[in-house]
């Protein structure tokens, strides 16, 4: 496996690949990786010749009061992972390698941005765009995969690919999940033993409001009310959000209409803090799936 840390050094190893004409898959992340992670290197490696991961804790998308600073890193054992997995080059560069200068460009996602963490992390989208973007033009990858643990990540990058024509395949990956249900994150270590047992009433909020949405009354405020009552059963939970919205426009439907009439998909998401860890969680409702048991 082949480690860079310099942008010099990543072009040189990849314009080599690119002259035997091999396709490149990309897995762009921040560290500390885990099984959710590990799926998506083990996808990129399987369905491209070449697979690239990247590490890079991006300041950009980490507000004043944010947790850059605590933010989990290790390198050794990522490494490790990551070639276990089969990837054929990481690419782990420095703050300063990445940005030399403050930049004065940033790509900014709009609409898909206003409403769930882009609206609690005011920024943090433009953060993540400027860094895919300076990556993807660093990489140039057939085809890079991101977790659907991060949904609007997803759509931003998606809207971003189309909107400025990148020419790369976003593939998105499902959720991994703990046994008890709890999607992984890198910042689950920061729960103590009681928030860890709380931290699952995501999840199983989740399953339980895809069974209450196929009730033929049930509206988006109900549903949104029901799931709030259920996570705040949690002693410790704080709510950032609960929305359910069209995916991936992620714009919000009327607050009254029953759910059984959406012809496209809804997005059910949470954001929720235990103590200092703020946990984010979704479920897609497929309203096909909906209007089958109506
Ligand atoms: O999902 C992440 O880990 C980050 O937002 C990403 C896509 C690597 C950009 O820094």
């Amino acid at each position: 496996m082949i480690i860079c840390r310099t942008k010099h050094e990543l072009k040189q190893h990849l314009s080599s690949f690119r002259n035997e004409n091999k396709g490149i898959g990309f897995v762009p992340t921040m560290g500390f990786l885990h099984e959710g992670h590990a799926s998506l290197l083990r996808q990129a490696a399987a369905e491209n010749n070449i697979s690239v991961l990247s590490i890079f804790v991006n300041p950009l998308q980490f507000g004043p009061n944010e947790d850059l600073d605590r933010y989990p890193r290790d390198e050794e054992r990522d490494l490790a992972l990551a070639e276990a997995c089969g990837i054929d080059l990481v690419f782990i560069p420095s703050v300063q390698e990445m940005y030399p200068e403050r930049p004065l460009t940033s790509v900014i996602v709009n609409q898909v941005t206003d409403r769930l963490c882009g609206a609690s992390r005011p920024g943090h989208f433009d953060g993540v765009g400027t860094v895919v973007s300076k990556l993807f033009h660093l990489v140039s990858p057939d085809r890079a995969y991101f977790g659907m643990k991060d949904a609007q990540q997803v759509a931003v990058i998606q809207q971003m690919v189309n909107d400025l024509n990148f020419s790369v395949q976003i593939v998105p990956s499902p959720i991994i999940r703990e046994p008890d249900g709890l999607a992984l994150s890198s910042r689950n270590v920061f729960l103590n033993a009681e928030q860890r047992v709380q931290a699952v009433v995501l999840s199983k909020s989740l399953e339980q409001a895809s069974k209450w949405a196929n009730e033929p009354e049930m509206t988006i405020e109900r549903l949104e009310t029901l799931v709030k009552e259920q996570i705040s059963k949690a002693g410790e939970a704080e709510i950032d959000y609960v929305e359910l919205l069209k995916y991936p426009s992620l714009q919000a439907p009327d607050a009254n209409s029953a759910i059984a009439t959406f012809s496209q998909p809804l997005i059910l998401a949470l954001a929720v803090k235990f103590g200092a860890t703020r946990l984010i969680d979704n479920r897609i409702i497929e309203t096909s799936e909906v209007n089958l048991h109506v």
